[in-house]
């Protein structure tokens, strides 16, 4: 078991006065997204179970910690939310398990002090399709906060930026979170690789279609499963 460094969780009733996890989707810009989410250390599910209202596909929601994962289930079945799949699973030591670019948003929410952000990073990289962003929200370091790790492990904005470059996303913004005044929240994209002139001309040559564009946050249209 590698649970990330300082990831233990007080009593939810405590976790859930800290944030507003609506208002921070809506300032995030996640209204609606086609596809699939990836949430690496889903927690109590906090951020989960109103994710699944916004998406088209499935959350899926990983931990490593089974009573986090009980909680989460056991949320998502109480409240009917069928567009849910909790796993219990190490991603430091085995991935996500999900297909390589088969996510359109990944949550990293409270998880990037752990000892090798990089990787995590680069993992949510791997699973995003193009066009595909990584949320991330964490503990601000500037204030006085009721909760969060050390200030000495705890990653600035700036921080996780440079760390997210290094993985090969893109900064994309930095939003105010109302309502939730000791975070703050960063959006990622995955850009797609441009195709080499050659690999362009075979691509016109045998009628491949061209790279869909982005199309993970897409404001007007809500499209939710029935
Ligand atoms: C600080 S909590 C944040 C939970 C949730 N993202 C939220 O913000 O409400 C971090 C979570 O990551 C999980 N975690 C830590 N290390 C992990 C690992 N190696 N694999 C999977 N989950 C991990 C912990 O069990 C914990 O539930």
């Amino acid at each position: 078991m590698a649970k990330g460094r300082d990831s233990g969780m007080p009593p939810v009733e405590l976790w859930e006065t800290f944030f507003d996890p609506e208002g921070i989707f809506d300032a995030l810009g996640c209204l609606s997204l086609r596809g699939d989410a990836v949430e690496l250390g889903c927690g109590y599910g906090t951020f989960t179970i109103p994710m699944a209202a916004r998406v088209s596909g499935t959350v899926y929601a990983l931990d490593i910690d089974p009573i986090m994962v009980s909680a989460t289930a056991a949320r998502a079945c109480n409240a009917s939310v069928p567009n849910i799949v909790v796993e219990q699973r190490d991603f430091v030591t085995a991935g996500s398990g999900r297909p390589a670019g088969s996510a359109g948003l990944v949550m990293l929410f409270n998880i990037l002090h752990i000892e090798d952000p990089v990787s995590l990073l680069r993992e949510a990289h791997r699973i995003l399709r193009d066009g595909g962003t990584a949320a991330v929200i964490h503990w601000r370091h500037d204030i006085d906060t009721p909760r969060g790790p050390p200030l000495d492990i705890r990653p600035s904005a700036e921080q996780c930026r440079a760390w997210a470059e290094k993985a090969a996303l893109r900064w994309r913004s930095g939003p105010h979170l109302p309502n939730s005044p000791w975070h703050w929240g960063m959006l990622l994209d995955k850009v797609p690789t441009p195709l080499r002139q050659s690999e362009g001309k075979d691509a016109r040559a045998l009628n491949v279609p061209p790279a869909p564009r982005s199309s993970i946050l897409q404001f007007p249209r809500m499209r939710l499963r029935p």
